[in-house]
């Protein structure tokens, strides 16, 4: 089956990450009889600064078209972020309503984690975090602009519509795993929106009585992805939470290089998006050293979706070889391999 792909590779190593998946996709696809047609776009900050456009007029129409949206990450030092990351990234996910941002958190063989003690595979768990609305809802703004006091509202939005769906997506994952559940909020002190969102998640648990809903405040949960991680099956937070946890647990399974993210609408009627965890690293851009892996595990989770499953256990084999294997480790993960090594060992590992 042939698979339309819209391909973002955004700003810094977005791009480079981006095409040494491309090449291991269409591997795996000419293997298990699966197609892809890439449609590249160069929405990026460099085309920003030349057509005054992140998106082109037609854009977000353009992208509808596809089945998929393989995407880098965008952002860069001398463009705003209220352009970048709030004029593609995060409007991306509001309108095509990708509601569930799933990162999956898994410690493989011959990864370094600074927990010394943890086995392979001992972490081992999915959080599901809200994307659409939460802390990230665009409403707000800065009062008294140039005045002695600036003063700024920002304010986080929490519906029943909103908790109930990402809570259903999670009990369900969880229903397929170890059926354990961990609702992650601060309701202690936001009283108001993560009130509501412990409410619908007590009576969402009553449609999955065969689900243990354990509930922990994100102060704690900080500590124990560090202290006990093989506690979690299945994670669900907020948007703000979701994130900064992520980067927690991408740490503690080695890297943030081996990072992978859905955003899911889950009713298909628009496309997912499929981006690592991490950004577009300006630090370590135009150096091939970028890790491509955390882009290339996230080839794997948009083949899952495209129902390309043994595409995608395909690549994710490959992975764990290399990795196992150690032999081809880039920078992030005590090694010397540039960013083209560590995707060529996994084509010949596929
Ligand atoms: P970052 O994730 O880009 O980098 C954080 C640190 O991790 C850096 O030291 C970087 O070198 C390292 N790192 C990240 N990816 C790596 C990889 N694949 N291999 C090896 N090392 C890697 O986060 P930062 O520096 O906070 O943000 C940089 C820009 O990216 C900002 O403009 C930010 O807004 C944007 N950003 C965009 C995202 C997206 O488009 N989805 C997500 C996160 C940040
Ligand atoms: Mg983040």
């Amino acid at each position: 089956k042939m698979h339309k792909i819209a391909v973002i590779g955004g700003d810094g190593i977005g791009p480079e990450v981006i095409e040494e998946s491309i090449r291991i996709v269409d591997a795996a696809g000419k293997k298990h009889g699966a197609q892809f047609d890439w449609q590249r776009l160069p929405w990026s900050s460099e085309n920003y600064k030349k057509t005054g456009h992140m998106v082109p007029p037609g854009g977000w129409e353009l992208l509808q078209q596809h089945d998929a949206i393989f995407f880098g990450a965008v952002g860069s030092p001398d463009v705003p972020e209220t352009v970048t990351v709030h004029g593609l990234l995060l409007p991306m996910r509001r309108k095509f309503d990708q509601y569930v941002n799933l990162r999956p958190a898994y410690l493989y063989e011959g990864v370094p984690s600074p927990l010394k003690d943890k086995a392979p595979g001992s972490i081992d768990f999915l959080v599901f975090r809200e994307n659409t609305e939460g802390e990230y809802a665009p409403i707000g703004g800065r009062i008294y602009e140039g005045m002695d006091a600036d003063t700024a509202v920002q304010v986080s939005l929490f519906t029943r519509r909103g908790c109930d769906r990402i809570l259903r997506a999670a009990f369900e994952a969880a229903r397929k795993r170890k059926k354990i559940l961990t609702s992650i909020t601060k309701s202690n002190a936001l009283t108001y929106g993560l009130g509501l969102w412990d409410d619908v998640a007590n009576a969402v648990a009553k449609d999955y009585p065969d689900v243990k809903l354990r509930h922990l405040l994100v102060d704690a949960a900080a500590m124990d992805f560090v202290r006990k991680p093989e506690t979690f099956d299945v994670v669900v937070a907020s948007n703000l939470f979701g994130d900064i946890l992520t980067d927690l647990s991408a740490m503690v399974t080695g890297s943030v290089g081996l990072a992978s993210s859905a955003n899911i609408n889950p009713e298909k009627k628009f496309p997912s998006m499929f981006e690592p965890v991490h950004g577009s690293a300006p630090d370590i851009a135009g150096k091939g050293i970028a890790n491509p892996l955390a882009a290339v595990l996230s080839s794997a989770l948009m083949l899952d979706h495209l129902r390309e499953e043994s595409c995608a256990a395909a690549i994710r084999q490959a992975v764990a070889q290399v990795l196992k294997e150690g032999k081809t480790m880039p920078p992030d993960l005590g090694g010397k391999s540039k960013t083209r090594e560590v995707a060529d060992a996994v084509l010949a590992a596929l």
